[in-house]
């Protein structure tokens, strides 16, 4: 049974669409991430359904309760749409404790000053902060602020949790601990959450479904495996980062999924075709792999292709190259491997792991 249930949303500024037609559902107690560019829409969506935007129009539903619906004049105040939110500035109160901070959303309910306090404490021991009660807020770190944050979203026991880039302003390691430890809070309080993010490690990491947005338009969306392993656009394939390179199709191979793709001059592969691809030779299609598949080796093995190093970067633990197969430029990422500018290679690829789209 689905928790949230977003159903033609629409919000204009101006004349520009900001969120156009978008319809998703939640189901109760899973997790779903809103990812995309800069300015594609996820904030206005959270917005919308925190009710702090008056969409254009849609109906959104929140625990089976119609909160929003345009057409039968269904507008609820955001403190009865029984939500927590969790935004990039932590906007701690500076002025209280820690625990008056995490307290807040229980006075705004009329809640006793001493089951107040009760319950503040045990969400701090919650998210690790136990001990922090009668610190001043602004007397903690960042990584620290953003925990009071979040016990804040989460005392008053919302049955929906929405996290605005909550884990952005987190160093590295912070932010990949947090993302740890949310989804393992996640499960145990079983709270329904939308996480907008432009980072796909962190969808990834963090949530059962991904809606990857493009202008306002939901581009692609399903379970976050399918929807990392198969990207079904060029859009998709480039947001993940994987090469997207343009070429020609030089028909199918008979009996199979596959097709043939000219790339360069001499330069051909063989790929699974996608959703909706014309094999007919000649059509211009658009041939797609992660980085991760392309191997780079000093030696020629079957099916290996020769090529020559023409940028690499040393990223630590691995390399990225821009290989040169032909006159096109093909990115490869390995375990560091030392090869540099202007080595003469050899590049292996699998026809399973490249995408071929229209
Ligand atoms: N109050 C506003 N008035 C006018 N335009 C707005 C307003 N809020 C958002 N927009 C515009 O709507 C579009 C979507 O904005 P939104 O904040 O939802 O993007 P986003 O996906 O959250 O981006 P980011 O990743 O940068 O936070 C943008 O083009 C933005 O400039
Ligand atoms: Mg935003």
């Amino acid at each position: 049974m689905s928790f949230v249930d977003i159903a033609h949303l629409t919000k204009r500024f101006g004349d520009h669409t900001a969120v156009g037609n978008v319809s998703f559902q939640v189901p109760q107690g899973s997790t779903l991430a809103l990812l995309g560019p800069s300015g594609c829409g996820k904030t206005t969506i959270l917005r919308c359904l925190a009710g702090l935007e008056t969409p254009d129009g849609g109906i959104i539903e929140i625990g089976g309760n119609r909160v929003f619906d345009k057409v039968r004049g269904v507008d609820l105040m955001p403190e009865k749409r029984e939500l927590g939110i969790v935004f990039q500035s932590y906007a701690v109160w500076p002025h209280m404790t820690v625990a008056e901070n995490v307290a807040f959303p229980l006075k705004v309910r009329g809640v006793g000053a001493a089951e107040r306090l009760a319950k503040a404490s045990k969400m701090l021991e919650t998210v690790g902060l136990k001990g922090f009660e009668s610190r001043s807020a602004t007397l903690v770190s960042g990584g620290q602020q953003q925990r009071i944050a979040l016990a804040r979203a989460l005392v008053h026991e919302p049955r929906l949790v929405l996290f605005d880039e909550a884990l952005s302003n987190l160093d590295a390691q912070l932010r990949e601990q947090m993302r740890l430890e949310l989804r393992l809070l996640q499960e145990r309080l079983g709270f329904t959450a939308i996480y907008v993010t432009h980072d796909q490690a962190e969808a990834f990491g963090l949530a059962d479904t991904v809606v990857l947005m493009n202008q306002g338009r939901i581009e692609t969306a399903g379970p976050a495996r399918e929807v990392f392993a198969r990207p079904s656009s060029a859009f998709a394939a480039r947001f993940f980062g994987m090469n997207v390179l343009e070429g020609r199709s030089a028909g199918a191979v008979e009996g199979t999924d596959r097709v043939v793709v000219t790339l360069g001059g001499r330069f051909g592969i063989e790929g699974v075709a996608g959703q909706g691809l014309d094999p007919t030779a000649g059509t211009p299609v658009l041939a797609c792999i992660r980085k991760e598949s392309v191997r780079v080796s000093r030696d020629a093995e079957k099916g290996s292709v020769p090529g020559t190093i023409a940028a690499m970067s040393f990223l630590g633990v691995a390399e990225e190259y821009i290989v040169d197969i032909d006159g096109v430029s093909l990115r490869a990422m390995q375990p560091a491997a030392g090869f540099r500018r202007g080595d003469a290679v050899h590049v292996a690829m699998a026809a399973a792991d490249w995408i071929v789209l229209p």
